[in-house]
């Protein structure tokens, strides 16, 4: 990805000094960056990836808002790409955690220390990225890649990034902590912020060019995984066969992605990534309405309001 050609770390520092910046109660210093809420320690590689990414026709990027369920649509996209490479007792998904398998445009591939170079990676490449539809390079834009955004309930994101970010920093819950950050979040101000903006953008270009762009939701998936499974095989230009459909090769895909099963690896269960950091960190309960457990009725009243607000007119709803 051109190293010489990348902007240096003191000439991106001169620009997060000119940037407004707000630090959530969880200890992340977020960014403000036409129009968006950018953590600090993926602004280089948000830069880079920006600035330097060129599309592939065939390229699949997976795309969501932290916390939405990135984990799972890692490993059943690579599980659906790879399901005539590797026998399902056989899964590289077994051994290695999907956020290894499956790397962050703006993280693993451009962020300040990057493990992979794309150049003579075999074509299809599938990427994975936190970043909004606005902000993506052009070339996703203006190729004929395809993108799969999986979206999440924003009470669910909210609380599940509460407890993604103790495990990050090392610190307990705080539950004194979540009014502070509810009112940060529904101004707008979390990591990859607004997540109305986020959303929305990714929806109506899901709207505009279906055939490029899927739109899926978390709590969809969860009720019904197996025409999920099928239709983003379909969409990924790898539908399963009528055969493979009556030999159970979708709930086999299911059955190896499931959040228990992958939970109780020994991988996730007790292997670090390349930061440190537990992988169990992304496996907490992949449930539907846990933010019941912590958030007060006024403060549901609020979002709900926010999202008749933010959502109108667009068919949306959560
Ligand atoms: P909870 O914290 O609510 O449990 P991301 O992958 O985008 O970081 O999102 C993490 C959320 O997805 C966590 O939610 C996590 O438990 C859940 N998750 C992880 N793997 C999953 C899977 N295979 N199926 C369903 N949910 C999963």
């Amino acid at each position: 990805c051109g190293d010489e050609e990348r902007m240096s770390e003191e000439e991106m520092e001169k620009v997060l000094k000119t940037l407004p910046m707000e630090k959530i109660p969880e200890g992340f210093d977020l960014y403000f960056y036409e129009g968006h809420w950018y953590p600090s320690i993926f602004f280089y590689g948000i830069i880079s990836f920006q600035q330097h990414f060129k599309a592939q026709d065939a390229d699949l990027i997976l795309a969501t808002f932290p916390k939405s369920g990135t984990t799972w649509l890692k490993a059943l996209t690579f599980t659906i790409a790879n399901r005539n490479n590797y026998s399902f007792s056989e899964s590289p998904l077994l051994t290695r955690n999907p956020h290894d398998l499956i790397l962050f445009l703006e993280d693993e591939i451009y962020g300040k220390n990057p493990i992979l170079k794309l150049e003579g990676l075999p074509s299809p490449r599938v990427l994975a990225t936190h970043m909004p539809h606005s902000a993506l390079p052009t070339s996703i834009k203006d190729s004929d890649c395809r993108v799969v955004y999986l979206c999440r309930n924003p009470l669910d994101v909210f609380i599940s990034f509460r407890h993604f970010a103790v495990t990050v920093s090392n610190t307990h819950f705080d539950p004194s902590l979540i009014e502070e950050s509810f009112e940060m979040f529904c101004r707008g101000v979390s990591i990859y912020g607004p997540f109305w903006d986020h959303v929305l953008e990714y929806w109506k270009e899901s709207q505009e060019r279906p055939d490029k762009v899927l739109f899926l939701k978390y709590e969809d998936m969860k009720e019904d995984p197996i025409s999920h499974c099928k239709m983003l095989a379909k969409f990924m230009g790898l539908p399963f066969s009528v055969e493979e459909e009556s030999q159970g090769v979708i709930e086999e895909v299911l059955k190896l992605c499931n959040f228990g099963k992958l939970k109780d690896l020994e991988v996730n269960k007790n292997e670090k990534n390349r930061n440190g950091h537990p992988y169990c960190m992304f496996f907490r309960k992949g449930g539907v309405g846990d933010w019941a457990n912590y958030l007060t009725s006024s403060m549901l009243e609020r979002m709900n309001k926010l999202v008749e607000e933010k959502f109108v007119g667009s068919d949306l709803n959560f």
